[in-house]
């Protein structure tokens, strides 16, 4: 892209300031402007004066879900199933990793934190650790898609090359980078992260399966006959990655998606919940649970909203590549977006300052045509971080993976 053109696309969208410093700016930051103003998608900014609309809800009911009892009552035909596929080659497994993970406040990617406390565990190992006892049961070694973002992906790479990748094999793992949106006020105008850089954040959780196929990966997952991808969260250290079980149950089902679920702890715990929405696979987050939603009970007495997703999701590829022809919704959240002021100096805001523009993954399962919800034991597979201590933290997952035997 040359100077006119970016000069061009930026009057389009009122963001002339991105080329505020261009005079300071040496060669070598020049073209990386360029290039950033060239892919940055200005269109999505026009959300931000959406901020706090909320996209209008169907009517929700009650989901079934697959419960432990059931799932114990066919474990063996569910393994065996799924223990196929994965040996086949059919199921690959995805990291999201393109967080930011503000709340945990490291620089660093959140898979290279280190919970141990006699020896090194970092969360990347505890994730692979697990994966591999896959790899041991069922003889097949699941693709490993690991998608980083901008900011944390050479730092990610590095990492677990320098570790071996903790045991798995080198060329089953592929890494992508997630796309970025850009990052605003509240007026919509993008902050400057530096006087040569937009400021950009990963484009949500939902962001991953056009990113691969923007990384031109469509073709490996055909050619490899991944028929399932099984999509998880970096941060939950308990987390069974291409369970067999989970998979067989899935398949089993003739469903387009399988979603693991916990009993919720308490009724007003902050969790997405699973139901039908208008007839159709949905989540509804904790604070669109009414009153009436919540007292409402099952056929035994349950709570008829009881079972809450823990972002580790299987889909079927075909059902991905329906949905990807059309859009998802943008999410537009409020936080602190670090910039330059003014004057060129860096400002780490207290406070949320800021627009930046999401995905959700709860979207990409409303679109789904059928799903399986699929209980897990909370206790042995669900131990987010998500802070340093208190709920969901390092230290709460500590206690969880001590419980389950693991040496930290
Ligand atoms: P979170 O919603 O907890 O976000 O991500 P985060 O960025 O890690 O943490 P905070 O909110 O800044 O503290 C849940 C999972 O989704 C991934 C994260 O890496 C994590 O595995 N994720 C989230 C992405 O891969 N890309 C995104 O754009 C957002």
């Amino acid at each position: 892209m040359t100077l006119e053109e970016a000069k061009e696309k930026l009057v389009k969208y009122g963001q002339e300031h991105v080329l505020k410093y261009w005079d300071s700016l040496d060669g070598d930051e020049k073209e990386k402007l360029l290039a950033q103003i060239d892919r940055t998608d200005f269109a999505v900014l026009e959300n931000c004066a959406k901020r706090g609309h909320t996209y209008p809800r169907g009517v929700f009911a009650p989901m079934r879900t697959m419960q432990l009892a059931e799932i114990e009552e066919n474990r063996e035909r569910f393994l065996a199933a799924g223990s196929e596929k994965i040996r086949q080659g059919k199921v690959a497994a995805v990291l999201l990793a393109g967080g930011m993970g503000t709340r945990l406040g490291s620089d660093k990617p959140k898979g290279m934190y280190d919970i141990g406390l006699t020896k090194h565990v970092y969360i990347f190992q505890r994730l692979i650790e697990n994966l591999l006892e896959v790899v041991e049961q069922t003889g097949g070694w699941p693709r490993l898609f690991i998608m980083t973002s901008e900011k944390n992906d050479a730092d990610t790479r590095a990492f677990l090359k320098e570790h071996g990748y903790f045991g798995y094999r080198e060329d089953r793992v592929t890494f992508f980078m997630q796309d970025m949106a850009p990052a605003s006020d509240y007026d919509g105008k993008v902050y400057m992260e530096s006087r040569s850089e937009i400021s950009t954040s990963p484009n949500g959780n939902a962001g991953w399966f056009s990113s691969l196929m923007k990384a031109g990966l469509l073709p490996l997952v055909h050619e490899e006959g991944i028929e399932w991808m099984n999509i998880f969260a970096v941060d939950n250290v308990l987390q069974r990655i291409a369970d067999p079980v989970f998979v067989g149950a899935t398949v089993e089902a003739g469903v387009e998606a399988g979603e693991k679920v916990v009993k919720k702890n308490a009724p007003d715990e902050k969790v997405g919940v699973v139901c039908l929405e208008d007839g159709r696979p949905s989540i509804v987050e904790y604070y669109e649970l009414t009153d009436e939603m919540a007292e409402k009970k099952d056929e035994n007495g349950e709570p008829a909203y009881l079972f809450g997703v823990i972002l580790n999701y299987l889909f079927r590829v075909d059902a991905l590549e329906r949905i990807s022809k059309g859009a998802l919704p943008l999410h537009v959240v409020e936080k602190k977006i670090p910039h330059i002021d003014d004057d060129g100096n860096p400002v780490k805001p207290s406070e949320p300052n800021g627009c930046k523009f999401e995905q959700l993954v709860l979207d990409m399962i409303h679109e789904m045509n059928s799903a399986l919800s699929f209980e897990v034991v909370r206790e042995k597979e669900f131990a987010p971080i998500k802070n340093p201590t208190g709920i969901d933290s390092v230290e709460s997952a500590r206690e969880l993976c001590k419980k389950n035997g693991i040496e930290l």
